[in-house]
């Protein structure tokens, strides 16, 4: 039987510092004790995306006392954890670097083991701590560093079944935003305007609709919302407030295809599981409520559970970490050793090929 296990999650793969200790109990069930994030937004919004140099910095500066708050907050000391856990890709590297070395510091300074975890596990896992999913299920990761969607067939056991092939979601709704002269990060704008907008004005592309492979690609639409805020320039409110609008529909009309075809695929090489077959959004174009609505509506019309985990759990935390790490300590995975190195990228399905633009904004998700 697996024991009572405590450990103390580390997360510092791109703009947020972050710290949690989170338990787990012989029957496999979760107990956050404690949740702690700092964001960077501020440091960075004024360049209109996050500078590495500066993000590696406040990791610096963040990381400690905030480690000693998520513990403060647990009411444990080191002593009372099992482990550390702490993000070693893929990200930022200088990022990483402060994460997993006060991650290894701290593990051989209390005698503790140190896991290092993959950031993208940690995503693709969460719904296991919020809902106690069983495998397999399917995850849509949509960051404004990676667009996914995994099958998650069992912890360790990932295949990538759809990649974007140039920018990701979130990236295509931060250049959108810019080019609309709308602020940083840009999806939360882009959604406040499309609320006015009258979604059928403009057409804009909907890429690799139609095929058969559950790749995504987002570059063209982009452009295509360039050019139209050009030939129509000046814009009004209105005028933005209508691109935006028609932006998130192609999005939706996207989604719908692509996560459409995925969920025919999971139907078929999963015919009995047991249990409802589910879909899991990740990351922080989640929040977007227009998609959120698109993907329920489509988990409903396929007979398969839609989980959306809080935004605070889809979103960059350490909770996470901690969780993957609890889950791979479970299962006997062996601790990784201390001169384990951070990877900028680290793909968590290492059959997967590399798609041609993939990743250019730096692999952080
Ligand atoms: O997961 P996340 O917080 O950070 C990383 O990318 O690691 O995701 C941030 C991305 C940004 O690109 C941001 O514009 C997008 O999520 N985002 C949204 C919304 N809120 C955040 N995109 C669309 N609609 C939103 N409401
Ligand atoms: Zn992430």
């Amino acid at each position: 039987m697996v024991p009572f296990l405590r450990i103390l999650g580390i997360e510092t793969s791109c703009d947020e510092t972050a710290a949690a200790v989170v338990e787990r109990d012989a029957e496999g069930h979760a107990n956050v004790l404690s949740d702690v994030v700092l964001s960077q937004l501020d440091e960075h919004s004024a360049y209109g995306g996050v500078v590495p140099e500066i993000a590696a910095r406040a990791h610096v500066e963040a990381l400690d006392e905030l480690i000693e708050e998520a513990l403060k907050r647990a009411k444990v000391s080191l002593a009372d954890v099992d482990a550390i856990a702490a993000t070693s890709g893929p990200g930022l590297i200088g990022g990483l670097l402060v994460g997993l070395m006060t991650g290894k510091a701290i593990a051989k300074a209390a005698g503790k083991p140190l896991y290092a975890v993959n950031h993208l596990e940690g995503h693709a896992l969460t719904a296991r701590l919020t809902d106690g999913l069983s495998f397999p299920y399917l995850v849509l990761l949509v960051s404004g560093g990676h667009t996914q969607l995994i099958l998650v067939r069992g912890v360790g056991q990932y295949q990538r079944w759809g990649t974007t092939i140039d920018d990701a979601l979130g990236e295509a709704f931060d250049k959108t935003a810019k080019l609309l002269g709308l602020p940083y990060p840009g999806g939360p704008a882009v959604e406040r305007m499309a609320r006015d907008g009258n979604a059928g004005r403009f057409d804009f592309p909907r890429p690799l609709v139609g095929e058969t492979r559950l790749d995504f690609s987002f570059s063209g639409l982009k452009t295509a919302v360039r050019q139209t805020a050009q030939e129509i320039a000046p814009l009004s409110d209105q005028d933005v407030s209508d691109i935006c609008a028609s932006f998130q529909r192609a999005i939706s009309r996207t989604l719908k295809d692509r996560i459409g075809r995925g969920l025919q695929r999971f139907k078929t090489e999963f015919p009995v599981i047991g249990e409802k077959p589910a879909l899991v959004v990740a990351g922080g174009v989640a929040a977007n409520l227009e998609l959120r609505g698109t993907l329920q509506a489509l988990c409903d019309k396929n007979g398969f559970r839609f989980i959306a985990p809080p935004l605070s759990l889809c979103t960059d935390n350490a909770v996470m970490i901690a969780w993957a790490g609890l889950e791979r300590m479970a299962i006997g995975i062996a601790p990784d050793p201390l001169d384990v190195q951070p990877r900028s990228r680290w793909p968590l399905d290492s059959k997967a090929e590399t798609l041609i633009g993939f990743g250019k904004r730096g692999a952080k998700a």
